[in-house]
């Protein structure tokens, strides 16, 4: 019987070992409050690699210390990032995994900066640690365009760091999709009246700085939970204008915008796998899947029936960072871990 979980898959110049993904998790783990990573995140990705995992997503990664969520999160707004990224990408290659990189902007979810950024003033209106979020700046039209060339120098900075992809972060309300959210942006320029403009220049430039054949994944929110959200059909025709702009692969997940109200979600098993699987049928486009497929049985019909290309798992590696060894076992009934454990996983 054939599997789909351990089979190699390949997009563009990035060849994975298997379908399985590491889901970008913030550690909010910067004691130093200077965005570099240190030996937490060192220790914390190079053992999902050794877990067997295909395909690294390093955490949200921001593009200016004020794109935060909070204070400890990385960042890549300098080039003295690129050294400590640089270390775990070289020890994560050592046990054939890839590793891409979330890049991102927290906007008007920046919990610590003294004044967000939006592209309007309207404020993310849940409560937080703090009690409350400082509400947003709106900002002008030359700030956009520095912050189109923010995320370039981001993406350069990690394609020197020796990252096999790049994945932005246009998902759960942060900056890109604060962008493309009709219920968020109501600028009245031409950022507002095309609500795609911002992520398709921000597409483009940090495709400028990328090697041809390095795929750019776009991790996206199909619907919105808040009153007035946006629907499939409105993420769709943001997508179709991403996909032409050069992004290679969507990353589908839902939410994160505002106050979910009555529309929270049941979060299921597999909840949003019919997004990733209408992203793939309308854009002709590969995709990875997201939310609760921890269970390997799960995951693997996900892919064996053609709903998405690959799986990623949250949670599930934050249980076990040999989840992805595991899985394949379970599925396949063999698996080759490093030499060290044979004993203990064979
Ligand atoms: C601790 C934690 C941190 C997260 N940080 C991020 C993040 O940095 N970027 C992102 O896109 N999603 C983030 N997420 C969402 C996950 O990537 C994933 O979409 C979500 O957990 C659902 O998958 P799961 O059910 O396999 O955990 C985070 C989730 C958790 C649990």
């Amino acid at each position: 019987m054939s599997t789909y979980i351990d089979q190699p898959y390949k997009i563009k110049g990035l060849e994975l070992k298997n379908r399985i993904v590491m889901a970008p998790m913030c550690q909010y783990s910067v004691e130093a409050k200077d965005g570099i990573p240190n030996d937490w995140h060192f220790v914390h990705y190079v053992s999902r690699a050794v877990g067997g995992t295909g395909l690294i997503i390093v955490e949200m990664t921001d593009v200016h210390p004020d794109g935060r969520i909070t204070d400890y999160d990385l960042g890549i707004w300098s080039d003295d990032h690129v050294p400590a990224f640089k270390r775990i990408v070289d020890e994560v290659h050592k046990y054939g995994a890839k590793i891409g990189i979330q890049i991102a902007h927290a906007g008007r979810k920046a919990e610590d900066a003294e004044q967000p950024v939006s592209p309007s003033d309207i404020p993310y209106p849940i409560r937080n640690r703090e009690n409350i979020y400082t509400p947003p700046r709106k900002l002008t039209v030359d700030e956009i365009k520095e912050m189109v060339e923010a995320y370039k120098e981001g993406a350069r900075r990690a394609v020197e760091a020796g990252f096999d992809t790049i994945e932005l972060h246009g998902a759960h309300g942060y900056l890109l999709h604060q962008f493309m959210s009709p219920g968020i942006n109501n600028r009245d320029d031409e950022y507002g009246k095309d609500l795609a403009k911002f992520g398709v220049e921000v597409i483009e430039a940090v495709k400028s700085v990328m090697p041809e054949d390095m795929p750019l994944l776009l991790r996206m929110s199909a619907i919105e939970y808040m009153d007035g959200g946006y629907t499939i059909d409105h993420a769709l025709k943001m997508a179709r204008r991403f996909k032409e702009a050069g992004v290679d692969v969507f990353h589908v997940s839902t939410g994160g915008e505002g106050d979910p109200g009555s529309l929270r979600p049941k979060r299921n098993p597999g909840f949003q796998v019919t997004y990733a699987r209408t992203f793939k049928e309308e854009l002709d486009v590969p995709v990875i899947a997201v939310g609760k497929l921890h269970h390997p049985h799960l995951a693997e019909a996900v892919l064996g029936n053609e709903d998405a290309d690959l799986i990623a798992i949250g949670r599930g590696m934050l249980n076990d960072p040999y989840w992805a060894l595991h899985a394949m076992k379970e599925i396949t009934g063999k698996v080759t871990p490093p030499k060290q454990y044979v004993r203990g996983i064979r």
